[in-house]
């Protein structure tokens, strides 16, 4: 059953990746590749360095900030996390994932968990409130951890 919506969720997510990664190296000058076609790419043009900036700011926070609890995985096994309960969210288990919106996992980065009603333990990261691309870019990377 589930197994169906893996290969979706997959699909969107590498759509996804590689709309980032066109943006980052070829503006989509014709390198001709089959992707090219497939997505779109409208309005995200200018911003291309923006989001790969983001994205490469996220990946670093995620692993100086976060996978200290959440683990390198995101599978909440982090070397932190062994005496917290309760335990920091697996963000690869799929159940989860559906069970929460984009926009209260970005609220639980900034303003921590005491601030959505989840567990104190989850730091609020402030000096993130006016990086709304960076805060954006690990929440897709939250996202992207889902499929692996
Ligand atoms: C000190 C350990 C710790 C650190 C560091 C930490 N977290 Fe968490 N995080 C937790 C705990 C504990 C929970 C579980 C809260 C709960 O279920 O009540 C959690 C939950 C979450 C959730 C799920 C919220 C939900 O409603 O299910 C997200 C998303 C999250 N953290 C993202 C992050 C991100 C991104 C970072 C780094 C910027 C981070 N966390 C750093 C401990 C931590």
């Amino acid at each position: 059953m589930r197994n169906r919506h893996i290969p979706l969720l997959l699909i969107s997510l590498s759509l996804a990746l590689g709309l980032a990664a066109c943006q980052g190296k070829k503006s989509s000058s014709g390198g001709g590749d089959s992707i090219d076609s497939l997505e779109t790419p409208t309005e995200s043009k200018s911003g291309a360095t923006d989001t790969a900036g983001a994205k490469a700011e996220a990946e670093q926070i995620f692993s100086s900030r976060c996978a200290a609890c959440h683990g390198p995985q995101g599978k909440g096994d982090g070397p932190a996390s062994a005496g917290l309960d309760p335990h920091p969210r697996n963000f690869t288990d799929d159940a989860w994932q559906k069970s929460v919106t984009d926009d209260h996992i970005e609220k639980i980065i900034v303003y921590g968990g005491a601030a959505v009603g989840r567990s104190p333990a989850m730091p609020a990261n402030p000096d993130l409130a006016s990086k709304t691309a960076v805060v954006a870019a690990i929440k897709d990377h939250i996202r992207e951890l889902d499929s692996k």
